[in-house]
């Protein structure tokens, strides 16, 4: 970007453009020190702070704390792609419940992960985790959930293709997936890793980093989200050539 100024170099010859950092000399000059001083204002209101670096945030051991106490780090229970989840105390409920919240911190990653809250924050169902609430500790985003207890899908139906157990684990699935779509939402990042099973026996989906809306598909919607929309092994053909997913494309990955 050039700074079109109109003024006089020190050559004494007409100088159109300035490059970002170059001096304008004719401003500074002694006669018109009060244009210095509001060069140097313009300067400051035209500062634009570097993007917040990537801060890693150590694990959480048994017995933090966050929130003013509010919540006991019981144990780590898992981490993905993008975050990672602790079995906490939540002293308001009185209850134990699961916390998400970020391996590190930059701006993408919050975006996601506040992304990943709204998208389903209001959608209750048996076969859908549900979300809680979000917060921001001292710049630590993170926001609760339900506690799964059970066993992630693939331990629950081993190696048994074709089994009862199979065939109404898949059942639930569906209805969960049927849930989520008639929020007016998709998941877009269905996969084995993101299912549970209940000491009861219920299917549960969790995970919804990628989640958008029905009507965008999450195609182009930030540089963020084109960047990662999905898991290879998973994804639609229209994922993976970052155009719009639609239903289709959850059950495509659902199998
Ligand atoms: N609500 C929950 N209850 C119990 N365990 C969970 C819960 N949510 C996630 N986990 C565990 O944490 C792991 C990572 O969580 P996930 O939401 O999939 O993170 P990512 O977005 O990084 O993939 C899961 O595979 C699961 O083992
Ligand atoms: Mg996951």
């Amino acid at each position: 970007m050039l700074y079109n100024r109109g003024a006089k170099g020190r050559s004494g010859m007409k100088k159109d453009t300035l490059k970002p950092g170059e001096r304008d000399e004719s401003l500074s000059s002694e006669e018109d020190g009060g244009d210095s001083r509001f060069e140097a204002l313009l300067r400051e209101a035209a500062y634009v702070p570097p993007v917040t670096p990537r801060r890693i945030w150590p694990r959480l051991s048994k017995g933090v704390q966050l929130l003013c106490g509010r919540f006991t780090v019981k144990r780590f229970l898992g981490q993905g792609g993008m975050g990672v989840v602790y079995e906490v105390e939540d002293s308001m409920r009185r209850a134990r419940v699961a916390l998400k919240t970020l391996p590190f911190v930059d701006a993408n990653g919050i975006y996601r992960l506040k992304q990943e809250f709204r998208a389903l924050a209001g959608v209750c169902h048996p076969n859908l985790v549900g979300l809680h609430e979000l917060f921001c500790d001292d710049g630590q985003w993170f926001f609760t959930m339900d506690l799964i207890k059970g066993v992630p899908l693939l331990e629950y139906v081993g190696d048994l293709p074709g089994s009862p157990r199979l065939k109404r684990v898949f059942a639930e699935l569906a209805t969960g997936i049927h849930a989520i779509h008639e929020a007016g939402k998709l998941h877009r990042d269905l996969k084995p890793t993101n299912a549970m099973v209940t000491q009861d026996k219920r299917a549960v989906i969790m995970d919804f980093g990628l989640a958008s809306d029905q009507e965008t598909g999450g195609a182009g919607q930030t540089a963020v989200e084109e960047s990662v929309s999905g898991t290879p092994l998973y994804m639609s053909p229209e994922q993976a050539a970052l155009k719009a997913a639609s239903c289709a494309s959850d059950w495509y990955a659902f199998g």
